[in-house]
This record gives C-alpha cells, structure tokens and sequence, in this order.
C-alpha cells in the first residue's frame, strides 16, 4: 500500500541539523507537494531516499522493485561541453560502474525517442545541450530522470525560472505520469502545484505539517508577504 516509508529520521551533517524525527508514509500513486523554508531540510529529505545523503537516526523504506527517477535542483552543465539531447537523456542509463565508450543499445535510444516525442522535445533530439532554453532543458532533465522507466519520480524545484505556460505543460505532463507513478515534488509555487498534487508537507527541520489537498484551500489573500505554509488554509 505505502511505497515509502519513514520513520523517526533525522539528519545531520556535522553539528547542523537539517532533519529532525521525520515520519512520512507516501501512498502508491500519491502525488505528494513539498514545501518549506529556504534550508529547511527539502532537499535532504529526497537525497536520504535516493541514498545520496545518510541517515543520523532512523530508517526508510522503499517498496522492492520500486525504482526512482530523479530530477535534482541544481544541475550545471558546461554549456560550451559537446554534447546533445539524445545522449544527455541516455546518461539516466549509465551502467553503476562508468565504463569508457559505454554504447547505448538501440533499445535505449528507441526508448528515449519515445520519451522525446511524450515530453514535446523530440525536434531537439540532436541538439547541442548549451542550444536550449531553461524550460527546454529541464524537461530534457525529466527525461533523463524517466529512462529506466522509474515507479517513483521525485522533482526538486522542476520549475523555478520557468515561464507560467512551460510551467503548466510540465505539470500536466507529470499528472499524466501519475496515472502509473507516485511523485514528489519540491516546490515554492504552491498557488501552481495546488491543482495537481493529492497532499502536501510542510518541513521546516521536523515535519510540521501534512494534509490532503481536499482538507485544504489557497489562501491567496496573504500570498504575497507570507510564507507558503500560509498560502494554504484548513476548510
Ligand atoms: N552537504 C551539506 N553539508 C552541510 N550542510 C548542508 C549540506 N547540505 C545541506 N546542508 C544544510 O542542511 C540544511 C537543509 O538543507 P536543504 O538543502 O535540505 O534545504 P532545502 O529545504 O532544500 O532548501 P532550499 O529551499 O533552499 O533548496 C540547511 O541548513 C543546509 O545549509
Ligand atoms: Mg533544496
């Protein structure tokens, strides 16, 4: 029933708490908004469940043969570096082990076409990657993050800097994926998240907060000058 599981987590990176006795279950399916402070602890929370930070104190749980795509917050590239789409969306295929000269199968490249041509980027296929857009760029990022065809796809800010129409084509996009994938998503925009999501958390350190969307109203009256825990509002 629950694809994730965390219990009494928290982490610290040397004397600086960033999470504290977190406990989170994410249903299969669920399509999870996550929101908090600048440094309050967001990003930690999906590194832990990717394995790419440790836990201080307690544990999670992934459901077997549950697998993740990852779409981070910050990706730099070398724009000038010589290299396209296609093999940038291949990269989410990379064997553990780097081999040099790795060769993709024809299956992968099939597969990223496929991806391309859902995602609208397909006329980009062969584009150098320093040649795109910030909007263009990171749907090719949530590309790369769909290649092994992941159960669970987690986003970290997949739109700050986006305009409000690429925006809203990439989270239709990622309610399309719902139908067969549990997301969780980092954002500060919650007024655009709202409609897409099921629920949301609210972590500042410890997890202040979680609630289903239908508990919940925008509050748009004290949007500008608040918070975002303050953009939404208990019916
Ligand atoms: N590698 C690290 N080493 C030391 N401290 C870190 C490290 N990564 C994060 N922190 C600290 O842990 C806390 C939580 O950081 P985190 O990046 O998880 O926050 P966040 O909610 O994603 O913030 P933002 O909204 O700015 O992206 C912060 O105080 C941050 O300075
Ligand atoms: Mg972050």
């Amino acid at each position: 029933m629950y694809d994730i599981e965390v219990k009494d987590l928290s982490v610290y990176y040397g004397s600086v708490c960033a999470l504290k006795n977190v406990n989170l279950k994410v249903k299969n399916k669920e399509f999870l908004g996550i929101i908090g402070p600048n440094g309050g602890g967001k990003t930690t929370l999906l590194k832990v469940l990717l394995g790419l930070v440790k836990p201080t104190n307690g544990s999670i749980f992934i459901k077997r043969d549950n697998t993740v795509g990852y779409v981070p917050q910050f990706t730099f590239f070398d724009r000038d570096f010589p290299i396209n789409v296609m093999d940038v969306i291949l990269m989410g295929k990379l064997p553990k082990k780097f081999k040099l000269f790795h060769r993709y199968s024809s299956q992968d490249k099939k597969r990223a076409e496929e991806i391309m041509k859902k995602l609208g980027i397909i006329e980009f296929k062969n584009r150098q990657i320093g040649q795109l857009s910030g909007g263009q760029l990171q749907k090719v990022l949530i590309a790369r993050a769909l290649i092994n065809d992941p159960k669970i796809l987690m986003l970290d800010e997949p739109t700050a800097s986006i305009d409000s129409k690429t925006k809203i084509e990439i989270y239709e996009m990622l309610k399309k994926l719902n139908k067969d994938k549990t997301i969780l998503i980092i954002s500060h925009d919650m007024q655009d998240i709202f409609s897409y999501i099921d629920s949301v958390i609210y972590i500042n350190k410890t997890l202040q907060y979680y609630n289903h969307r239908n508990n919940l109203k925008l509050n748009k009256k004290v949007f500008k000058n608040e918070t975002a825990y303050t953009e939404l509002k208990e019916r």
